[in-house]
């Protein structure tokens, strides 16, 4: 082993083990509707983006100084329907531990038919062989974990909060825009509008009528930039934009997050 490698190696730790005993609220699942679930796995909360297409589970990140970052296997996972729930809803594993970059804090404002729908997919995975390491992280990987640029998610939830009731119908438009701005992670992502650094040289753009913004965008701009990864002068979108997902939303949600950003009040970049 080369100097640098075991340099690496001695550094890098195991995530720290920090544990949160959640019970989550009984849902019922009769009548759930697994294809709408897969539907909303990918296209609305992309659990596919950080686990993998097939939810085999990628290594998010690898190498010092960073250091590996695993999205474990949903497949060979041994859960229950409220196993599922706590991880998704909560931020914690069926063993209790606080999952870290899991964007939860999100998802805890899901429906109780999506999350239903959510589950019911998650219970028909046929188990896929892919084996991965376990996540090790290096000196940067560590700082942000303990800084909560990669949060402990569960930390920020309010776990005592009913599960809501149906999410807003597509005819209530900003209703429903809010919503999927916020289990869709475009708020989080976006500073809630304005746009925020993402690491070096990569800024989530502004998203308010500004015009550091959309500005003398229309609505098929926008769609474009969300499901294309196009804006309306010809050049690509960072791939950290993940518009690959939202490629598969129906027009009636698309036309529900525009309304979202134009209701935004205009502000400048911070
Ligand atoms: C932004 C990336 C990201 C997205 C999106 C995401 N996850 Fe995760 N998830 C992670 C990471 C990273 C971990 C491992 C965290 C850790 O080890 O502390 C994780 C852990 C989990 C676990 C815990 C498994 C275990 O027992 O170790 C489950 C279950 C899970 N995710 C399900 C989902 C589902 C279902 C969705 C979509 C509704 C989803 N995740 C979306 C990043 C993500
Ligand atoms: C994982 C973080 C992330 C999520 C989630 C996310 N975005 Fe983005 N988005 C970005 C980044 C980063 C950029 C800037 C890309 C670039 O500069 O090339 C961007 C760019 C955009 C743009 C292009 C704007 C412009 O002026 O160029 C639009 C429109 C947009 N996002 C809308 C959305 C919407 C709507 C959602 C939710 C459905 C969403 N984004 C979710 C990170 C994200």
């Amino acid at each position: 082993m080369s100097l640098l490698l075991l340099l690496a190696f001695a550094c890098s730790r195991p995530i720290p083990l920090q544990t949160m005993a959640v019970e989550p609220a009984p849902l019922d699942l009769s009548g759930a509707d697994p294809t709408r679930g897969e539907h909303l796995a990918r296209a609305v909360l992309a659990c596919t983006e950080c686990h993998g297409d097939d939810l085999a589970g990628t290594e998010m990140t690898s190498g010092f100084p960073v250091g590996r970052l695993v999205a474990p296997n949903l497949t060979t996972l041994d859960y229950q329907s409220a196993d599922w729930i706590r991880a998704i809803r909560h931020g914690v594993a069926a063993d209790g531990r606080t999952l870290v970059l899991m964007p939860s804090d999100d998802y805890a404002v899901l429906s109780a038919r999506d999350l239903a729908d959510v589950v019911a997919w998650l219970e028909t995975l046929e188990p896929v062989a892919h084996e991965l390491p376990e996540s090790r992280l290096g000196p940067i990987g560590q700082m942000l974990v303990k800084k909560g640029d990669w949060p402990r998610t569960a930390e920020r939830i309010d776990h005592a909060a009913p599960v809501p009731g149906t999410a807003p119908a597509s005819e209530a438009t900003l209703a429903r825009g809010s919503y999927l701005a916020t289990v869709s992670g475009c708020s989080g992502c976006h500073a809630g509008g304005p746009g925020k650094s993402m690491g070096p040289g990569v800024r989530s753009a502004n998203l308010t009528p500004h015009e550091d913004g959309l500005a003398g965008w229309d609505r098929d701009d926008f769609a474009a930039a969300l499901q294309q990864g196009r804006r309306p002068d010809g050049s690509t979108l960072d791939p950290m934009m993940p518009w690959r997902h939202y490629a598969a939303l129906p027009p009636a949600d698309v036309d529900a997050l525009w309304a979202w950003t134009q209701s935004l009040p205009a502000q400048p970049d911070p």
